[in-house]
């Protein structure tokens, strides 16, 4: 690979121009060379807005361009995980939204796709790259190993959601009246009733995220214990294990002004606590506290950097190209992710009779 990445991007909608089409423009080590958008007239906007050299009608044909080597895709729910199988077929590196598959056996292909074509995938958990929740992971993993707050009791991940755009305007995005492509049809969970598909994409899509981050702070394995969602299939508390420490995943719908996510882990003798920001908050690290409950009792609110989450995984995924290092969240990891969100909703359906 060469000093730079050549890069292209697939998909030009609202996370692609919010977020990922600026941040890797403004990588130095990434030659942003191309993308491709299924909406011309759409793709003609922020190709001239971003002074793109090239613009492509489809994936596909970004795919057939020799000179790029890593792709980025953000293109739907259901289309994106297509659209990455063909990119890494073709050999490029691809750095893809969550969710990465709507299934496991999706998944699995697309996986396969990367072993044909000797090409890497990088999911986009932009939580780990958050500098206040690698502060927490770290406090987590010292007191786990010192043993200084004594046993690991329970995880919460809380995530009432709300208003992840921090009041940002819509005017800041090119919009389009081109109709919208139609999805390829993703492989779905075989157990799946098919008119419950949509509720359990929408829970997929979103609590993805705290699934991967929840393993990734605590380690090891998702054993689901119960759920409880109520009929809108995504509100609700799950039970599980993770890495054998109890934890529970809060879920609902909200219309809350500010974004509200926390993750608490207690100890016997005190805790660790980090919030998010609203998403779309540039360079707002998560909050992180400290409490120590025991002998000299007292709390503790480190400063985490600054530093944008969403930024830090372009540039990762740049490094890591050029390094050979391996990604912080790799494809062949966020498997594990849709396979807990798998168990998740068959718990909920075997909960409400649905499965047997
Ligand atoms: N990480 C996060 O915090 C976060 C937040 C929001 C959304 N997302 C994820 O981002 C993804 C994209 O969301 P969005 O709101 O930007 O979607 P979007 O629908 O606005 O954009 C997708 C774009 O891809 C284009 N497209 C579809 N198929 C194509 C193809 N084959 N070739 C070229 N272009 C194609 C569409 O025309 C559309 O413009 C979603 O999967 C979502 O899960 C992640």
């Amino acid at each position: 690979m060469s000093k730079k990445v050549s890069f292209g991007y697939v998909g030009c909608g609202f996370v692609a121009q919010k977020i990922h089409i600026p941040n890797f423009k403004g990588l130095e080590r990434c030659d942003f060379k191309a993308i491709a958008e299924v909406r011309q007239d759409l793709g003609r906007r922020v190709q001239q807005k971003y002074r793109i050299p090239k613009l492509y009608g489809s994936h596909l044909e970004l795919a057939d361009d020799k000179e790029i080597e890593a792709v980025g895709v953000s293109g739907g729910f259901h289309a994106q995980g297509e659209i990455a199988r063909d990119l890494l077929e073709a050999g490029k590196h691809v750095f893809m939204e969550k969710p990465m598959a709507v299934s496991v056996v999706q998944a699995e292909k697309i996986l396969e796709a990367s072993k044909k074509g000797g090409s890497r995938l990088m999911v986009a958990y932009m939580k780990r790259f958050d500098p206040g929740y690698e502060l927490f992971k770290g406090a987590i993993e010292k007191y786990r190993v010192s043993g200084e707050l004594g046993e690991l009791l329970y995880a919460r991940n809380h995530g009432f959601c709300g208003d992840w755009l921090a009041g940002m305007q819509d005017t800041q995005v090119e919009g389009t009246d081109e109709p919208y492509p139609p999805s390829p049809p993703a492989p779905k969970p075989p157990w799946l009733p098919e008119k419950l598909y949509e509720k359990y994409v929408g829970y997929l899509q979103q609590y993805i995220h705290n699934v991967n981050f929840l393993r990734w702070v605590l380690g090891g394995e998702v054993e689901v214990k119960h759920a409880d969602l109520d009929r809108d299939g995504y509100t609700g508390v799950v039970l599980m294990k993770v890495s054998g420490v109890r934890s529970c995943l809060e879920t609902a719908s909200t219309s809350f002004h500010g974004w509200e996510e926390h993750t608490q882990c207690y100890f016997k003798n005190g805790w660790v606590r980090a919030s998010s920001p609203p998403l779309m908050l540039a360079n707002m690290p998560a909050e992180v506290e400290l409490y120590f409950g025991r002998g000299q009792r007292s709390y503790v609110k480190p400063v985490p950097e600054w530093g944008w989450s969403y930024k830090r995984e372009a540039e990762h995924f740049v490094d890591c190209l050029l390094s050979g290092e391996e990604f912080r969240s790799p494809g062949e990891d966020a498997v594990r992710d849709i396979e807990a969100i798998e168990k998740i909703y068959k718990a909920h359906l075997k909960d409400v009779g649905v499965l047997g």
